[in-house]
């Protein structure tokens, strides 16, 4: 992909509102200056994510992960850095400039991810043009939806396709792109048998899944022939950017409106989610013919805790999707169900009434969980005492599984009313199951808990250090002379200069020369890569008089930099505690003390170096042993000796700025 150029991107960086972005991903609440949600890359139960508007930031504390509005898109959609810009630029109605033919190398430098998702939107792009263009798309694909009475508006929405019958256009309409066909079968768009490649979709109306942010993941494709032994659907393989397990169908179009009617309707299909929409209702996904996963029901979670569940009217299915209930209630969201009347899906019912009716039908219909359960239970089952014990331990097993006790204790009222019994005997039962089930989740893995969040954006948790020590497994000292140049680099202070006279001279320098200066002194260099870079970075800008402010940083095309930034623009007090009592630094007025600030710094990196050097005097001497020779020996020693008389004074110099 092209270069963007720099000042699009500024452009794109000020226009950009995070808070929006990731709304679109999280449900964000107002918390003191901040917003914050669940976090979406870690399973939690109470919100740990955290961003910024007035910075632009954000911070998962969960995960660790943060940086900004591009880095979360890199992170979340796995959108190259071009890639996230450029959809931020179509959102904000930024214009970029046109993409130059790709080079070969920058062909070569796309990863497989990438390639995939460029072949599924091609596909959807030739699916769409296939329809609406051509006379077989027209009178088969465009003709079928429009008697389905699907409105044009709504099948230009969502993306709706046709793709040809002929065998093999697809295909060769890629592979005349220039996509390898390795990935076109890892797509699943293309099957190869004999030498021989066809479209796998051939024939078919094709509706496009998207992800979170609209990309296209793969497809579902629904045959137009009415043969009982072809199957309905076809549905994209499992690919390194498609795993059903973790998508809703819909959610793209449907998540404002979760967040904005707080709640969700979960369909069985793809129809289903479409005539919802057309039908006023556009909080509606379906999970597509699996059935509903702990995944899927995390990302409705992200945007609200009520689901409800719309089923077809033939009860077949529908004890099988008892589980996907129990699933939901586990997560500790509320879940109601509607059940349509025999023969008819949310698809076919709401076409055969008004927006108004099919909501009144809804409104009236909606049970909760436990009146659904058990009237369809006993419906079954004739009345047979045996059964109906049976019946209530079922419904008392889902109402077990609800983490909280109160909501838990309005179910168990309400069992014991429908069947009339005394509350204790329910409430006994319930115990039992609950014991049960502790048990259960005690052989899981535990998940640590959340650290408890302030309004300033900052954990000074113990466990937040060590969660620092574990990521960066570099010493202390490399990090802070790091987070000293990024946050301070361009800042002036005053220094001695000792002229060839060896008259001393007050002279004002950057922080970034002076650290450089140090540094380059003694030939030292970061032992961390992404340390190494920034600072390489800040050299050759110093050779060209350029100074980089933190915002320079925040826009760097490597997510590692962004959130190490991050990190140093959010974290400065979590790492302070330990810092504090090793060098007794207190950041608070770091900016007051600055010179002393850098000068610690230094010191404790140079102090750092020196101790790992006599470390490896030490070793080597070891390890040479008896066969040392003496000039080995004096060497090895002297050195030491040097060293050694080196760390004390730089140890006095660190006591000294201290007391400044
Ligand atoms: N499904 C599938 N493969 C099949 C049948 C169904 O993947 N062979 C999935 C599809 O996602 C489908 C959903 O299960 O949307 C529900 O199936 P069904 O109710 O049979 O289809 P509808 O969505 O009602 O489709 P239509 O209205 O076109 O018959
Ligand atoms: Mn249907």
């Amino acid at each position: 992909m092209s270069r963007i150029p720099p000042h699009i991107i500024d452009e794109i960086m000020q226009t950009s509102r995070i808070e929006e972005v990731i709304g679109e991903f999280v449900s964000l609440k107002k918390s003191g200056s901040n917003l914050k949600g669940l976090s979406p890359f870690v399973d939690e139960k109470s919100p740990s994510f955290m961003v910024s508007p007035a910075k632009q930031i954000f911070k998962c504390f969960s995960s660790g992960k943060g940086g900004t509005v591009v880095s979360f898109l890199m992170e979340k959609e796995h959108f190259s850095y071009p890639e996230a810009l450029k959809w931020l630029a179509d959102k904000y109605g930024i214009q970029v400039p046109e993409d130059k033919p790709q080079t070969a190398e920058e062909m070569a430098a796309i990863t497989e991810r990438e390639s995939l998702y460029i072949i599924n939107e091609f596909a959807k792009e030739h699916f769409m043009h296939n329809m609406h263009e051509t006379n077989e798309g027209q009178n088969i694909g465009l003709s079928y939806f429009e008697e389905r009475g699907f409105r044009k508006d709504i099948i230009q929405k969502f993306q709706l396709g046709y793709c040809l019958n002929s065998g093999d256009d697809f295909t060769k309409a890629a592979l005349k792109k220039g996509y390898k066909k390795e990935y076109l079968e890892s797509v699943g768009l293309t099957r190869t048998k004999e030498e021989r490649s066809f479209d796998f979709f051939r024939g078919r109306v094709m509706f496009p899944i998207h992800s979170i942010s609209g990309r296209v993941l793969g497809f579902g494709g629904r045959t137009l022939i009415t043969d009982k032994k072809v199957a309905k659907y076809f549905n994209s393989p499992e690919s390194i950017i498609y795993n059903k397990s973790e998508i809703l169908y819909g959610l793209y179009f449907a998540k404002g409106d979760i967040i904005k009617y707080d709640n969700c309707f979960l369909c069985e299909g793809y129809t289903d989610v479409i005539s919802m929409h057309q039908a006023g209702v556009p909080n509606s996904v379906a999970s597509s013919g699996t059935s509903l996963t702990k995944e899927q029901i995390r990302l409705i979670k992200r945007y609200t805790q009520n689901i409800t569940i719309l089923y077809d009217g033939d009860a077949a299915g529908i004890k099988a999707s008892f589980r996907g209930i129990d699933l939901i209630l586990e997560e500790g969201m509320n879940v109601k169900v509607v059940l349509f009347p025999d023969g008819d899906d949310p698809d076919s019912y709401s076409k055969k009434v008004s927006t108004t009716e099919l909501m009144d039908f809804i409104k009236a219909n909606t049970q909760d969980f436990v009146s659904f359960k058990t009237s369809l239970l006993l419906a079954e089952g004739n009345n047979d005492p045996l059964q109906k014990a049976q019946i209530i331990r079922d419904v008392v097993h889902s109402i077990s599984l609800i983490p909280d006790q109160i909501t838990r204790s309005v179910f168990t009222t309400e069992i014991a009313r429908v069947f009339g019994f005394d509350e204790s005997i329910v409430i006994n039962e319930l115990n039992k199951l609950r014991k049960n089930n502790i048990a259960r989740d005690l052989e899981e893995p535990q998940i640590a808990q959340n650290p408890a969040f302030t309004d300033t954006f900052t954990t000074p948790t113990p466990q937040s250090t060590t969660a620092q020590e574990v990521k960066n497994p570099y010493a202390i000292e490399e990090f802070e002379l790091i987070r000293i140049l990024v946050k301070y680099g361009i800042f002036a202070i005053t220094t001695d200069h000792i002229d060839e006279h060896g008259v001393s001279h007050p002279v004002e320098v950057s922080v970034a020369e002076l650290v450089h200066h140090e540094l380059s002194k003694d030939e030292l260099i970061f032992q961390y890569p992404i340390y190494q870079e920034i600072y390489q970075q800040i050299v050759e800008g110093l050779s060209s008089k350029t100074l980089y402010k933190i915002s320079f940083w925040l826009r760097h095309e490597k997510p590692e930099v962004v959130q190490l930034i991050t990190e140093i623009e959010t974290d400065q007090y979590e790492l302070s505690p330990k810092w504090l009592s090793k060098y007794n630094v207190d950041t608070n007025r770091e900016v007051d003390k600055l010179k002393a600030t850098v000068m610690n710094g230094i010191y404790a990196f140079k102090k750092l170096r020196i101790m790992q050097r006599i470390e490896q005097i030490q070793k080597d001497l070891n390890e040479l042993a008896e066969n040392i020779t003496d000039e080995q020996l004096q060497d090895l020693l002297s050195e030491q000796i040097v060293l050694e008389r080196v760390k004390m004074s730089i140890a006095g110099k660190l006591n000294q700025t201290i007391i400044h």
